[in-house]
């Protein structure tokens, strides 16, 4: 039997919003999306915004998340955040998001020592694997799914507190969403992976979300598909309204 796994709405408002602009988008979230029954919702704004926007969550049903971390509990690394300051704060945090791939280097193996750092600090890391374009048209999005997804849980025994996102490069930001058949087959892909590495059940126990352009009028097909456990929303997260209708399109498929 295949356990149920509540469906994510999480929100990665990447590089927007000032404190003072994101503890309001904060508020118009809870009131647009009110307390959703059957469906786990997070918000992920900039690091010097999360103080506010936990205040402004406070109550609500609403988590929060960040983006990044940096994998050791304090030291010498100027610049950066560790899991110990972030594991009161947040529930969640984005491990490996293709911009940070691309524009700070960020390789397989680091992506991995961030993964477990969260996990060991009680942080639900949303992991995220996706191929490019060029991957793509060579054929290869496959082998990059399943080397990403492997790399990305690898020396982790227990990978079920494990949120993982499919976010094609070529999707996110470009208007041009995954096709529904699409998405499903890469995430299918990557839940094939985890049950090679660590067997059918723990597979079926990790939710995997699409995130590339999601918006309200592609949602209900999306989430549609079998094994699409929800979404990571870039753009439309900034729009309290359609944030708040992708959150009810995930309840309705609950
Ligand atoms: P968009 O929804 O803006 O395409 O961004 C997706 C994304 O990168 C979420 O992490």
């Amino acid at each position: 039997m295949t356990p149920a796994r509540t469906p994510l709405i999480a929100g990665n408002w990447k590089m927007n919003t000032t404190p003072a602009e994101a503890r309001r988008l904060a508020s118009d979230v809870i009131h647009a999306v009110g307390d959703p029954a059957g469906v786990d919702v997070a918000v992920c704004p900039p690091f010097v915004s999360l103080h506010a926007v936990a205040e402004a969550l406070r109550g609500s049903a609403i988590a929060l998340g960040a983006q990044n971390l940096y994998p050791a509990p304090s030291g010498a690394y100027t610049g950066e955040i560790s899991p110990t300051m972030l594991q009161n704060l947040c529930r969640y945090v984005i491990i490996g998001h293709s911009e940070r791939r691309a524009y700070f280097m960020e390789s397989d193996e680091f992506i991995n020592d961030k993964v477990r750092a969260a996990l060991e600090h009680g942080l639900t890391p949303i992991l995220c694997v996706g191929e490019s374009l060029e991957q793509r048209e060579a054929g290869r999005a496959t082998d990059i799914l399943r080397a990403q997804t492997t790399a990305g849980i690898a020396h982790i025994d227990d990978v079920a507190p494990i949120v993982i996102a499919y976010e094609p490069v070529w999707a996110i930001g470009t208007g041009v969403a995954a096709t529904p058949d699409d998405a499903r087959e890469g995430i299918s892909v990557i839940r094939e992976t985890i049950a090679d590495a660590r067997g059918h059940g723990a597979a079926e126990s990790v939710r995997i979300l699409y995130g590339g352009s999601m918006n309200p009028q592609n949602v209900e097909s999306l989430l549609a598909q079998p094994g699409v456990d929800g979404g990571l929303i870039g753009g439309a997260s900034l729009n309290a309204e359609q944030f708040a209708s992708l959150v009810r399109a995930a309840a309705q498929q609950g």
